[in-house]
């Protein structure tokens, strides 16, 4: 796989290190696109963007960024061409069946988020062996949301307490921000800081619907496969010239 490890390896002088986002989350749209304009099958754009993904989470590492959301596959996405999907679900398999190795020597934690038990069960299962292996590293908490729907999981979340509340084990008035947090599939992971999304598309599209409550958003026309450091670094310069109020004046 093609990395840009050399080019900005070190947080660029104009960046401050205390007003980094500790975590980071992308919308990685584009890359049917960027396939076309090569001339090139669909697949190809996200094989290409797997590379993309790979420097990026290797970039977040290099500047002290501590944790990486990526939305692999929504539970939209099922609606695409058979083989589209086939090839993702095999991709996401080879890649980490492949990257295993390099994710535990660089300390990267990595886990999924999503209706899980929906997927194929050889990708289930490399997803727990992925998930179990890397559980105690602590360079980068890398997670990948897969077959993952906002709405889905505010919804289970309501059922899962609501359970609770017929079994008579909670009450109405213990339901906080805190425990509902707690019942979604990113329980014990911060929300994110900046949402990144490429291709120029301005929606959640159900994506960390509860997260982003306060998040900042940052959209580009770039495509996926074209996401570099460079424009990591652009979108960084963009998120440090905000002023986050979190409601306040
Ligand atoms: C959106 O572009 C991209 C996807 C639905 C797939 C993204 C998946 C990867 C980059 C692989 C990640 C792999 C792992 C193991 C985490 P699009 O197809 O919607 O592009 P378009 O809008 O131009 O058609």
């Amino acid at each position: 796989m093609t990395t840009q490890h050399s080019e900005l390896q070190y947080l660029p002088a104009d960046l401050q290190q205390e007003l980094l986002p500790q975590h980071v989350a992308v919308i990685m749209d584009g890359n049917g696109r960027w396939a076309k304009r090569q001339g090139l099958p669909r697949i190809m754009g996200h094989k290409r963007g797997v590379d993309t993904l790979k420097d990026l989470l290797r970039c977040c590492k290099d500047w002290g960024i501590k944790a990486l959301t990526a939305y692999a596959f929504s539970t939209e996405n099922w609606k695409r061409p058979q083989e589209e999907v086939e090839f993702l679900m095999g991709l996401f398999q080879r890649v980490l069946r492949q990257e295993l190795r390099e994710m535990v020597e660089e300390n990267v934690q990595i886990q999924f988020v999503g209706n899980l038990k929906a997927l194929p069960t050889a990708l289930q299962a490399e997803i727990s062996r992925s998930m179990e292996t890397t559980k105690n590293n602590q360079s980068i908490k890398f997670t990948v949301a897969t077959n993952y729907g906002g709405r889905q999981e505010i919804l289970q979340a309501c059922r899962a307490i609501a359970q609770k509340v017929q079994a008579g084990v909670l009450k109405p008035e213990e339901i906080s921000e805190e425990l509902f947090e707690s019942h979604l599939y990113t329980a014990g992971i911060a929300d994110p800081d900046l949402l990144i999304r490429t291709s120029g598309e301005m929606r959640l599209s159900n994506f960390l619907l509860w997260q982003m409550a306060y998040g900042e958003i940052y959209i580009t026309d770039t495509l996926w496969p074209d996401f570099d450091r460079k424009e990591f670094h652009r979108a960084l310069c963009a998120y440090q010239q905000r002023e986050r109020r979190f409601g306040k004046i």
